[in-house]
């Protein structure tokens, strides 16, 4: 059997397989941020169609800094049902599902929110911990709503990578400077959506694998902050056009040896041929973003032993076309009837 359709375990959630769908912003919540039934289908969609583990796009917890209107927000008055309409969907599946949990800062665009984006060097101490509290107050819910566990976004400049970035973070107190400083708020963060969700959720984290110069170092410092496991991924996978191999393997692979806690994949992985490269490599878990935006059902036509490669072109229109909506990929002009349901027929 190939190693993909092994059962695995991430902290307490088991997975049937190897397969992660990899947060991918749906910009299917109503432009107030509020969710809608389309954004829970597109889960349960994926579920249905065999991914093992599915990541959701990126939840703003400060309704105030979201990336693009479409992104949902942790507003107060968060639709829990369509939360656990959600969770109930693909758990009938046989699948799991993650909440990721962000923050835009310097990603957070004034057109959509009414002020300037906010940096690392722009936060008191004290809006640093409400901002903490806020990953707390969103993993919580996560969790009343049935969710498997949350993912904290600290990956591709968005706000927590950024203040991993020397290149972003100018701090001068406890929170700015070494990468133990800079890796603080990150750890704080993490620490206190543990003390909150316990032991029997899963807490996850995606990071960049070329943010900092001394990736193993960072890695060191993620495995060693209570968490189930750890998202490989980079700041520059958006500039990866037409990249079809896991660009951030060999890193991975230099960096993580001789460390226990499971990783996952992602970016470049298009064929069932490329994921089992990476998972006989030792590397536990293949993440998909792109390929399943084209395709939803790719992972069940691998499964079916009906095709190798994604058709996905790995063009990255997708990172344009969720803004003009009605299709979900550019290339291949697959219909998305979701949309249609949220934003009106063309
Ligand atoms: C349209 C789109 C939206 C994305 N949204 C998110 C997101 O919400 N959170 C995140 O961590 N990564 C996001 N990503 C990045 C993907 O998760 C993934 O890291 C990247 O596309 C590389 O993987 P791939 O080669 O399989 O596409 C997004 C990518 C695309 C194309």
């Amino acid at each position: 059997m190939n190693l993909i359709w092994q059962a695995g375990r991430i902290g307490p959630m088991e997975l049937k397989n190897r397969t992660v769908r990899s947060a991918t912003n749906e910009h299917l919540a109503d432009r107030n941020g509020m969710l809608t039934q389309a954004w829970a289908d597109t889960e349960i969609e994926l579920a249905r169609n065999e991914v093992g583990l599915v990541i959701t796009g990126h939840f703003a917890v400060d309704p105030a800094r979201r990336a693009d209107e479409g992104q949902p927000a942790m507003l107060p008055d968060i639709d829990r049902e369509t939360l656990r309409k959600a969770a109930d969907g693909v758990h009938g599946y046989g699948g799991r599902i993650v909440m990721q949990l962000n923050d835009a800062g310097l990603k957070a665009p004034e057109a959509v929110n009414g002020q300037p984006p906010k940096g690392p060097d722009d936060f008191t101490v004290s809006e640093l911990k409400e901002l903490r509290d806020r990953y707390v107050a969103a993993a919580i819910i996560a969790k009343e709503c049935g969710f498997d566990g949350v993912q904290v976004h600290c990956a591709h400049g968005y706000f927590l990578s950024s203040f991993l970035d020397p290149k972003f973070n100018h701090r001068t107190d406890e929170y700015g400077g070494s990468y133990d400083n800079r890796f603080r708020l990150a750890g704080e963060v993490i620490s206190a959506v543990r003390d909150a969700v316990g032991k029997d959720m899963a807490v996850l984290v995606k990071m960049d694998s070329n943010s900092n110069p001394d990736f193993h170092h960072a890695l060191e410092m993620f495995a060693a902050s209570r968490i189930d496991a750890v998202e490989i991924s980079g700041v520059d996978f958006g500039a990866r056009k037409g990249e079809k191999s896991a660009f951030y393997l060999d890193a991975l692979l230099e960096a993580g040896k001789g460390m226990e806690i499971p990783f996952i994949l992602t970016g470049g992985i298009f064929s069932l041929g490329e994921a089992e490269r990476v998972l006989e490599a030792g590397i536990p878990f293949v993440g998909f973003s792109r390929s399943l935006i084209c395709e939803p059902g790719l992972i069940a036509a691998w499964k079916a032993g009906m095709q190798n490669e994604a058709k996905c072109l790995a063009c990255n229109g997708c990172y344009q076309i969720y803004r003009s909506r009605y299709v979900r990929c550019v290339q291949h002009k697959t219909p998305m009837p979701q949309l249609e349901k949220v934003f009106g027929a063309k």
